[in-house]
């Protein structure tokens, strides 16, 4: 049997990582968080004091920055330099240099080459920003999830109140849109919905509702192309 893959796309808080963890299980696949390389690209620079300003300095330490996945029980766990960091990349501070760190094109270079040698050979859901137009165009199922911008600052919120964390519901939606507009206007591999992509709105569903739709999707195109 071929190996498939599926490409998750969409913004910030439209629920790409919680339900492609959810189907990864579902279907046996391996979950591939790009998002999270990202992350981790931004925090190497903060915890060094690279200014993320500085494009050279950035494509420079890229040279002495060791990045590496490990799956422990099906949970992405990611290195920086040998160094255990899943945990450290979850703060707003660092999703704002991941933003920033993701205009560079060296960068972009890198981890996407991360990316496609973790997905060969393997069956694979991986989500992010570029997956469908990118870093898997040809994709078996492309899905491109979206939500309003009310109910992506509510989920962003709930996440922290559930880590326990402070925060201001209006500075995060302020975030939000910034990181929308930094995403999608950048020149290299901008977010955008593939041309063959599958678009869902989960602004009124809630995650099973969004799971249900993906799989009844998959289940089409995996019959169509018959892997
Ligand atoms: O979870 P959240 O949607 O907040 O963000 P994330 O998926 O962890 O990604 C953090 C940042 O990395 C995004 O805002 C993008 O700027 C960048 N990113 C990207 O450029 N390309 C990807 N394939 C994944 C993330």
């Amino acid at each position: 049997m071929k190996n498939y893959s599926i490409a998750i796309d969409g913004p910030a808080g439209s629920g790409k990582s919680t339900v492609a963890k959810q189907i990864a299980k579902k279907l046996n696949l391996l979950y591939i968080d790009t998002g999270a390389m990202y992350r981790a690209v931004g925090l190497y620079c903060l915890k060094n004091n690279i200014d993320i300003d500085k494009e050279e300095k950035i494509a420079f330490a890229l040279k002495n920055m060791n990045m590496s996945i490990e799956l422990l029980e099906g949970i992405q766990n990611i290195y920086l330099n040998g160094e255990n960091v899943t945990e450290k990349i979850r703060t707003q501070e660092v999703g704002k240099a991941a933003s920033d760190v993701a205009v560079i094109l060296a960068v972009r270079q890198k981890l996407v080459q991360i990316q496609r040698d973790l997905a060969k050979g393997h069956n694979v859901i991986m989500d992010g920003r570029d997956i469908g137009t990118n870093v898997l165009p040809d994709a078996s199922v492309k899905i491109y999830l979206n939500a309003n911008i009310e109910e992506r600052t509510k989920r962003r919120c709930n996440e922290l109140k559930t880590l326990g964390k402070q925060y201001d519901k209006e500075q995060i939606k302020k975030e939000i849109i910034q990181r929308d507009e930094n995403d999608k206007n950048r020149k290299y591999n901008p977010l955008k919905k593939a041309e063959d992509a599958f678009e869902i709105d989960s602004s009124c569903m809630n995650i099973e509702q969004v799971i249900e739709a993906i799989l009844n999707v998959v289940k089409q195109k995996i019959n169509d192309l018959g892997v």
